[in-house]
């Protein structure tokens, strides 16, 4: 038996208590948060612009300059049922890779969705019902998003609409009945429900759909019904607040390992998982108390922040929801249909598109071959099989351990598995049986859809 520790586990008073917010060391370190513009006047948006979507403690949360916000305590009650969740050396892994790497990873797939996606659910569904909503309306990529608002609605008392992107819809069948198990409504998107689901049938019949095609269609949904709100998944600030529970945790756990990080990998769709993992670290890094790398991942087929362009441009693609400085690949660029779902989205989170700008973080993009080879090494030696999406962190933290063996050196390595990939077994089936095919991007089609940007620039 070896004697070396594999997993670091926190005793269940050990969850945060608050929600760390990095915006206060973005500003002390120079960058200023940009405001969101409206869409109709192109001017920047006030608090009051998003109360037909949000409810005032998540807006005052979003434009928050605190660097601590309380969890409510019906929050951490839920919270409870699977956090603190664990930190686990990745001994086997190391050894099949033979590098003098130590990888670490905190696993979110111990949720009941599978995912992060439960931390900001939760909360997102109690100060709806605090402030009388009835209904929520929101969309899924993955499926891991809507599984959890159904959940958090359920637990409520809140209705709970989907629009789930076609392409998922189709690949991930029990993902739509686990939604359905909580009482939730799914419909696939572009749906005839909605002014911008016809518009899309009406043009592109065959629409495999994306994340900014359904955003369009919940924030449609919200904003023309008086007793219901939106719930995004990812992207806002608020969403990135409340994810930072993973590495409020992960700090305690590497603290007990006795190490600090050189590298923290995470996959990026919205930004919020690896956001939540790396903004407590990022914070010891502007203060110059730390000096690790940061690398986000992402799928070759959706390269937002390795090929996009950083410029203001509309979150949905109907261009109804505000418009946001990110990196972004245009509202209009439909990814093709790879199996990371939830990575399958145009733009990113504006504070973490600063970063990347601004040289703090680095990004790197994979294929899906590339990453399910990463995953099933993964599965074979962790015994875990991951989600599409984390398997881009896993790929990344492989590379880095290769590039410490061929270097000579230790480096220690931190990743977010943040999902398991349970309802993923039709991808692995696909991979497996070599029918996955290695989806170029078309800069053709990224060309286009820049050519759409609105036309407001961000200041320099
Ligand atoms: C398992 C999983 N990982 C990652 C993501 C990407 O979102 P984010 O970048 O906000 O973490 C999703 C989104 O649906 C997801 O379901």
């Amino acid at each position: 038996m070896s004697d070396v520790r594999t997993r670091f586990d926190l005793q269940p008073d050990q969850i945060p208590t608050a929600w760390f917010n990095l915006v206060p060391d973005m500003v002390k370190a120079g960058m200023q948060p940009l405001p969101p513009l409206s869409p109709q006047t192109k001017e920047p948006m006030g608090p009051a612009d998003l109360a037909p979507l949000f409810p005032e403690s998540l807006i005052m949360q979003e434009v928050s300059a605190e660097p601590w916000i309380d969890i409510p305590g019906e929050v951490i009650d839920i919270y409870r049922l699977w956090r603190p969740s664990p930190l686990f050396r990745a001994t086997r892994l190391e050894q099949a890779l033979e590098t003098p790497a130590r990888i670490y990873f905190k696993y979110e797939g111990v949720s009941p969705a599978g995912s992060h996606k439960p931390n900001t659910a939760v909360p997102q569904a109690f100060y709806n019902q605090q402030a009388g909503i009835r209904r929520i309306a929101t969309e899924t990529g993955a499926g891991q998003w809507g599984s959890s608002m159904a959940m958090a609605c359920s637990m409520f008392g809140l209705e709970c609409d989907v629009y789930m992107v076609k392409a998922s819809y189709e690949q991930k069948p029990y993902r739509r009945v686990f939604m359905e198990t909580f009482g939730a409504s799914v419909v696939a998107s572009p749906s005839d429900k909605t002014n911008s689901g016809r518009a899309i049938l009406e043009a592109q019949p065959d629409s495999t759909g994306s994340l900014g095609i359904a955003i369009s269609e919940a924030v449609e949904d919200a904003a023309t019904h008086e007793d219901t709100n939106y719930a995004l998944g990812s992207v806002l600030g608020h969403v990135l607040l409340h994810q930072s529970v993973i590495g409020l945790e992960a700090q305690q756990q590497m603290e007990m390992a006795g190490e600090r990080p050189d590298v923290i990998v995470g996959c990026v769709g919205g930004g919020s998982n690896y956001a939540g993992l790396a903004y407590p670290f990022m914070a010891d890094k502007l203060r110059g108390d730390a000096s690790m790398r940061f690398l986000a991942a992402e799928p070759a087929a959706c390269p937002t922040l390795t090929k996009g362009r950083y410029a203001y441009d509309y979150g949905d693609t109907a261009a109804i929801g505000p418009i946001v400085p990110m990196y972004t690949l245009g509202h209009d660029f439909v990814p093709a249909p790879v199996h990371a779902g939830g990575l399958r989205y145009h733009g990113d989170s504006p504070s973490l598109s600063m970063l990347v700008h601004e040289g703090h973080m680095d990004a790197v993009a994979y294929t899906q071959n590339q990453i399910f080879e990463a995953a099933v090494l993964f599965a074979k030696t962790q015994g875990i099989i991951p989600a599409p999406e984390p398997s881009h962190a896993i790929k990344g933290a492989i590379d880095e351990a290769l590039a410490a063996k061929e270097a000579g050196e230790e480096r220690v390595i931190l990743f977010n598995l943040c999902g398991h990939g349970h309802f993923d077994m039709q991808a692995y089936d696909d991979y497996l049986n070599g029918r996955l095919p290695e989806v170029e991007f078309a800069e053709a089609d990224e060309d286009a859809a820049l050519a759409n940007l609105p036309e407001v620039s961000i200041p320099v």
